[in-house]
């Protein structure tokens, strides 16, 4: 049995940076809502429990409680923030309440020595973010740390291995905060790292297999990572139960079409249907030129087609979809911090049309376990490293009414943008780049000749999760490159314009 640590996720908006810490030291993390009872957290015999921070103020209404039996397993447990204003109060400490919240850096002084902070020095900076706090710890516990506006910043009953702190170790922002997660998990649970990303397809793909069974499932593949990582790993898990359905809806970059049929449809020999709906997406989009309007008309297609295909095959039960940890966004409720897909997420909206269960194997991975998980996977670096691309594609960087003329300009020029890319080793230290068709033509002259043409714009990012994004400082000799491949190959475009916004107040995408 693989090593485990499980995550009681009491509704911070960082808890999953404690499963990714974990898991960077090299053991497995999960984490469940605090709805999970202590009955089906032992069953999945963690060695140890991480009790997260959260919004709630313990007693209030609504606030999400501690199973007492989490505390009878046997295993070490850390709280976090809540966690420990919650262990406080199960264990018959005092908490005081407050309106106000203490947010940003403060000076833990340890005062008295403990497993938790071995190799920790002895003032060190941690990071805040708390309403409430304990007043007095309960019995059998001491008092670990103290910061200048908290007494109680930690604690501790070594006897019982419970430790807590106010503070939050997992953000970057507290200096020894790793130290202190390891030494929980390495010598307070004397754990051995285990988890790598072998260990996490192994994993992913026997735990498919016993979901599924002898049923069948149907993924929509998008060309991008996730997706392809979903089909692969289920392609292993089920083989020929699973049915991939890739639309050829007319968006796309160049060769995109032909690189997903060669990979999956090829050498890995998955169960691919390549549907050509070109036509059909051109039609509904004729005249459109309102982004959300085409943002619309294109899903709905997409799923009309998807029900469509799905229908051809044998009775499906499930979809795969490639979500990510950041596609989930954390809610709190009295239910427990409940999931829900983000909008821009492609297939939103399949499940409930065609009444399928979710099959979603990497829902709690970041982007970059993601790309280690590919490569882990054999995948082409051509995938490993691919930029996103939205669903919509193409139909939102020709700006104005898409035509399939307009679509072939910014095709051809958006090719020469990831071939320099490429070639100039830019390409990974981006985030994304891209051209753009603008919907007016300028004059230009050729020869003794003049010219009233399109105009490309080139927008590269710089972005760590696309909520804020600045232009990147490509090299000016890259950008000449760039543009005078494109004004002298792409006939029609006498112009390119280099975009130098960031995010906010623009966006990545133009439309
Ligand atoms: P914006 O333009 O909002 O883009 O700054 C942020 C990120 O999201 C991608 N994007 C989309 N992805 N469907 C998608 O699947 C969409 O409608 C969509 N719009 C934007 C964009 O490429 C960037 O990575």
């Amino acid at each position: 049995m693989p090593n485990k640590v499980i995550i009681i996720d009491y509704g911070s908006q960082v808890t999953q940076l404690i499963a990714r810490r974990i898991r960077e030291a090299g053991i497995y993390s999960e984490i469940h809502p605090c709805t999970v009872t202590a009955d089906k957290v032992a069953a999945m015999k963690p060695q140890a429990l991480i009790l997260s921070g959260g919004p709630a103020s313990v007693g209030s209404e609504d606030a999400p409680t501690l199973d007492m039996g989490l505390l009878e397993l046997g295993v070490p447990v850390l709280g976090i923030c809540y966690g420990m204003q919650l262990l406080t109060a199960s264990l018959g400490g005092r908490l005081a309440q407050s309106t106000t919240r203490e947010y940003g850096p403060a000076e833990l002084t340890l005062t008295k020595d403990c497993a938790l902070w071995s190799e920790v020095k002895p003032v060190t900076r941690v990071w805040m973010s708390h309403g409430d706090r304990v007043l007095e710890v309960p019995e059998g516990f001491s008092v670990t740390g103290r910061t200048p506006t908290l007494d109680v910043a930690a604690m501790a009953d070594e006897s019982r291995r419970i430790y807590a702190v106010q503070f939050h170790p997992e953000v970057h922002h507290t200096d020894e905060g790793t130290q202190m997660l390891r030494n929980f998990i390495f010598k307070i649970a004397g754990l051995e790292p285990d988890w790598t990303m072998s260990s996490f397809v192994e994993r992913v793909v026997a735990e498919m297999r016993e979901k599924v069974g002898e049923k069948h499932v149907i993924c929509a593949l998008s060309g991008g990572i996730d997706s392809t990582v979903v089909a692969v790993l289920l392609n292993r898990a089920i083989g020929k139960n699973l049915h991939c359905i890739f639309v050829d809806n007319g968006l796309l970059r160049a060769h995109e079409v032909d690189e997903v049929k060669n990979l999956l449809g090829g050498n890995l020999d998955v169960n691919l249907t390549v549907v050509d709906a070109r036509s059909r997406f051109l039609d509904k989009l004729k005249g459109v030129d309102d982004p959300e309007k085409k943002r619309k008309i294109i899903g709905h297609t997409f799923i009309e087609i998807f029900d469509e295909e799905s229908k051809k095959l044998p009775q499906v039960d499930y979809l795969a979809q490639g979500t990510l940890y950041p596609d989930v966004i954390e809610s709190i409720s009295s239910k427990g911090p409940s999931a829900v897909i983000k909008s821009h997420h492609n297939v939103g909206g399949l499940p409930e049309t065609m009444k399928l269960q979710l099959i979603e194997p990497l829902r709690e991975l970041f982007k970059d376990e993601v790309r280690k998980v590919a490569k882990e996977l054999g995948l082409p670096d051509t995938i490993v490293w691919r930029q996103p691309f939205p669903g919509p594609g193409l139909a939102i960087r020709v700006l104005g009414e898409v035509s399939e003329d307009r679509l072939a300009i910014l095709r051809a020029a958006d090719n020469i943008v990831q071939e320099e890319m490429r070639a100039s080793g830019w390409y990974r230290k981006v985030w994304q780049g891209f051209a753009v068709l603008l919907p007016l033509r300028t004059v230009g002259v050729m020869g003794d000749d003049r010219t009233y043409e399109h105009v490309i714009a080139l927008r590269v990012v710089d972005s760590v999760d696309a909520m804020t994004a600045d232009w990147s400082r490509l090299p000016y000799d890259l950008v000449a490159k760039i543009s005078g491949r494109i004004i002298n190959e792409v006939k029609g475009v006498n112009r390119v314009v280099y975009d130098v916004s960031s995010k906010p107040p623009s966006t990545i995408e133009w439309e």
